[in-house]
C-alpha cells in the first residue's frame, strides 16, 4: 500500500478538483438521504387520508378531502423531484471533477514514465522486454487510475451516503436500523472476495491472450519460412491448443461471473426481508408507521450498491498498489549514462581513445580491451577487424550509449563526459549497424529529427548515399512508406536511406558502423566515391567488413579479438602486418574477414 503514496503529489497537484469533486460528492448524498423520507411521508398521508375519507358520509367533505390529498401529494412529488434534480446535478458534477482529475493523473504519468523511459540507456532496454515496458505504460499506468478516480469516488460516494442514510434511519427507529444493517458486512465480504475470484482468473484470461497474439504475431511474420518448410499444420494444432486453453479459462471466468449478480441479488433480497419482517412487528406493536418500513425498504436498497461496491474498492485499491510499485520500480532505475552539463553546442575537433577497456554488463563479454588510437580533425578513419572484434563497440562507447570501465574518450580535447549528452550525439553522424526506419515516408526517415529540412536536400543526401534512382522509381516516390503499411525495402536499400539520414544532419564527426554490408563491392566503392565529397571537411570513422581501396583512409585500425592488432596507413600496414597482408589477400581472391 506504500507505493500509492507515490501519486499523493498528483492529488496535490489537482487538489482543487479533489476537493470540489468531495464537495459535490456530499451534496449530491444529502439530496439523495432525503428523497426516502418523503416517499414515506407520502404513503403515511395517503393512509391516514384513506381512513379518514372512509368514515366520511358527507359528499361535500369527501369531495373536500379529495383535493386536499391531491394538492398535498402533489406537494410531495414536486418536492421528490428537485430532491431528485439536485442528486443528479451534483451526481453530474462529482464524475466531471473527480473522473477528469484522474484522467488528468494517468496523462501526466504516462508522459513521465514513458520521458524516464527514453533517458534510460541500451543495457535497461536488454534486461526488460518490450511487452514489459508496454505494460507499465498501458495496463499499470491504467489500474492507477482506477484508484485515483472510480474507486476513490465510489469510497467518497460510500462513507457520505452510509453516514447520512444511518443518521436518516436512526433518527426513525434505531433497533430496525440494527437489523437492516446486519447483512450489509456479508454483502461486502463477499463481494469482495468473488471480485478477486474474477480479477484473478480475468488476468489468466488475459495472458493467454497475449501469448495467443505473440504467436500468431510470430507465425504471420515468419511465414515464408513456415511455407518453406511445409508447417503450417503444426502450427494450426498448437494454435488450437493454444487457443483452447485460452476457451477454458474463459468458461471458469464465465461460471465467477454468474455467480455474481445472483449473489447481489440475494443479499439485498435478504435484507428486504428482514425490513419488512422487523418492520411490520415494529408497526404493529405502534412504534412505526407502514411509511416509516417503506423509507427503510428503500434505504436498504441505496445502501447495498455503496457497500457492494466497497468490496470492489478494495480490491482496485490492492491491485493499484502493485501496479504503483512496479511503476516506480522503473521510476526509480537511475539511467547509468547521464550528463547535468549545460548544452553548449556543435563539437569538433580530434578525437582520442586512451586505454579504454569496456565489459558488457550484462553478459560479462569484455569486447574492447586498452584501446588507444588518436584521429586528427578532418582524417578519414577505417576500423576492420572480424565479426566480434569489437568494432560497434567503439561506436557504442562514443556514442556514450554504455561507459567504459576504465580509459578516457576525448572529443576537441576533452573527456566526453564534459559535455551534455545531448551535445556529444548532436555532433555525430551515425549509421547503425543494424539500421533502423521508423514507418513512416523515406523522406522523414531522412530528415528524421529536422522536420523543416527541405525536400531538395533531402534528395541531395539521397544521391549522396546512392539511393535517388532508387527511391525516385517507387510510385510515390520520396512518399513511399516504409515498413509494415509501406513497402518492403532491402538491406541495402534501407542502410543507404540511414547513411542519407546521418549525413543530412550535417555533423563534423560521422560514424558509419558496416553500413553498405548489404550492398555489393562495387555499389559499396561508388557509394563511397560519392561520400568523399560530402566527409570532405568531417572526421569519417568508418567501421568496415570489405578491405577495398584501403588507400583512401588516412589510417586504418585493425582489431583482433578486443584489442588493437595495428594501427597506419594502408602501405604502413602492408608493412609491419602479417595478419594485415593475410586480410588483404583473402579479400582479393573474393572471401570476407
Ligand atoms: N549488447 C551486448 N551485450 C553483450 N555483449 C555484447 C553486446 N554487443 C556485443 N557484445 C559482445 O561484445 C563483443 C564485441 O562485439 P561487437 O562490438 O559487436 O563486435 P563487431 O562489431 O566487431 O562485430 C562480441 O563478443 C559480442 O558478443
Ligand atoms: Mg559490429
Amino acid at each position: 500500500m506504500r507505493a500509492l503514496a507515490a501519486v499523493n503529489r498528483y492529488f496535490l497537484k489537482y487538489r482543487w478538483l479533489l476537493l470540489l469533486g468531495t464537495l459535490f460528492v456530499i451534496l449530491s448524498n444529502i439530496f439523495k438521504a432525503l428523497s426516502p423520507g418523503v416517499i414515506g411521508d407520502a404513503l403515511d398521508l395517503l393512509i391516514r387520508q384513506l381512513q379518514t375519507y372512509q368514515q366520511l358520509t358527507d359528499e361535500a367533505a369527501k369531495a373536500e378531502l379529495r383535493s386536499d390529498v391531491l394538492s398535498g401529494t402533489g406537494r410531495l412529488t414536486l418536492y421528490y423531484l428537485a430532491l431528485a434534480l439536485g442528486n443528479g446535478l451534483f451526481l453530474f458534477l462529482m464524475r466531471q471533477t473527480l473522473i477528469i482529475m484522474s484522467r488528468h493523473i494517468e496523462y501526466d504519468q504516462k508522459n513521465e514514465l514513458f520521458a524516464h523511459y527514453q533517458k534510460l540507456t541500451p543495457a535497461f532496454y536488454k534486461r526488460h522486454n518490450t511487452g514489459d515496458l508496454m505494460n507499465r505504460v498501458a495496463e499499470d499506468v491504467g489500474r492507477v487510475r482506477m484508484y485515483v478516480g472510480p474507486a476513490l469516488m465510489y469510497f467518497l460516494n460510500t462513507i457520505t451516503l452510509f453516514i447520512l442514510v444511518i443518521w436518516a434511519m436512526l433518527k426513525v427507529n434505531p433497533r430496525l436500523t440494527f437489523f437492516v444493517l446486519l447483512p450489509l458486512p456479508v454483502l461486502s465480504v463477499s463481494i469482495y472476495f468473488v471480485n478477486n475470484l474474477i480479477e484473478k482468473r480475468s488476468e489468466r484470461i488475459q495472458r493467454q491472450l497475449s501469448k495467443l497474439t505473440s504467436v500468431a504475431q510470430e507465425i504471420f511474420s515468419g511465414i515464408r519460412v513456415i511455407k518453406a518448410y511445409a508447417q503450417e499444420e503444426e502450427n494450426s494444432r498448437y494454435f488450437e491448443e493454444q487457443t483452447d486453453i485460452y476457451k477454458d479459462r474463459s468458461l471458469s471466468l464465465a461460471r465467477v461471473d454468474a455467480m455474481f449478480q445472483p449473489l447481489m441479488v440475494l443479499l439485498i433480497g435478504l435484507s428486504t426481508l428482514l425490513v419488512v419482517f422487523v418492520g411490520g412487528f415494529e408497526v404493529i406493536q405502534g412504534r412505526l408507521t407502514a411509511g416509516n418500513v417503506a423509507a427503510f425498504i428503500i434505504y436498504v436498497n441505496m445502501l447495498t450498491w455503496p457497500v457492494a461496491s466497497l468490496g470492489w474498492v478494495v480490491s482496485i485499491v490492492q491491485r493499484a498498489a502493485v501496479s504503483q510499485r512496479r511503476i516506480n520500480e522503473f521510476l526509480q532505475t537511475q539511467p547509468d549514462i547521464s550528463s547535468t552539463i549545460p548544452d553548449q553546442g556543435i563539437i569538433s575537433g580530434n578525437l582520442e581513445f586512451s586505454h579504454v577497456t569496456f565489459t558488457y554488463p550484462d553478459s560479462g563479454i569484455r569486447a574492447l580491451e586498452d584501446i588507444s588510437f588518436h584521429i586528427k580533425a578532418g582524417q578519414r578513419v577505417a576500423i576492420i577487424g572480424r565479426t566480434g572484434s569489437g568494432k560497434t563497440t567503439i561506436a557504442d562507447l562514443l556514442l556514450r550509449l554504455y561507459e567504459p570501465d576504465s580509459g578516457k574518450i576525448r572529443l576537441g580535447g576533452r573527456p566526453v563526459q564534459d559535455y551534455s549528452l545531448h551535445d556529444l550525439r548532436a555532433s555525430i553522424g551515425y549509421v547503425p549497424q543494424d539500421v533502423f526506419l521508423f514507418g513512416d515516408s523515406i523522406q522523414n526517415n531522412i530528415r528524421f529529427g529536422l522536420p523543416d529540412e527541405q525536400q531538395a536536400r533531402v534528395e541531395d543526401y539521397a544521391k549522396a548515399a546512392g539511393i535517388h534512382d532508387e527511391i525516385d522509381s517507387f510510385r510515390q516516390g520520396y512518399d513511399t512508406l516504409v515498413g509494415e503499411r509501406g513497402v518492403t525495402l532491402s538491406g541495402g536499400q534501407k542502410q543507404r536511406i540511414s547513411i542519407a539520414r546521418a549525413l543530412i544532419k550535417d555533423a563534423p564527426l560521422v560514424v558509419l558502423d558496416d553500413c553498405l554490408s548489404a550492398v555489393d563491392a562495387a555499389t559499396e566503392q561508388q557509394i563511397l566515391d560519392h561520400l568523399t565529397g560530402m566527409l570532405e571537411k568531417k572526421t569519417a570513422l568508418i567501421i568496415t567488413h570489405r578491405l577495398s581501396a584501403m588507400e583512401q583512409y588516412d589510417q586504418i585500425i585493425l582489431l583482433n579479438e578486443h584489442h588493437i592488432a595495428a594501427t597506419g596507413t594502408h602501405a604502413e600496414l602492408l608493412r609491419t602486418s602479417a595478419e594485415y597482408r593475410e586480410m588483404t589477400e583473402a579479400s582479393r581472391k573474393g572471401e570476407l574477414i
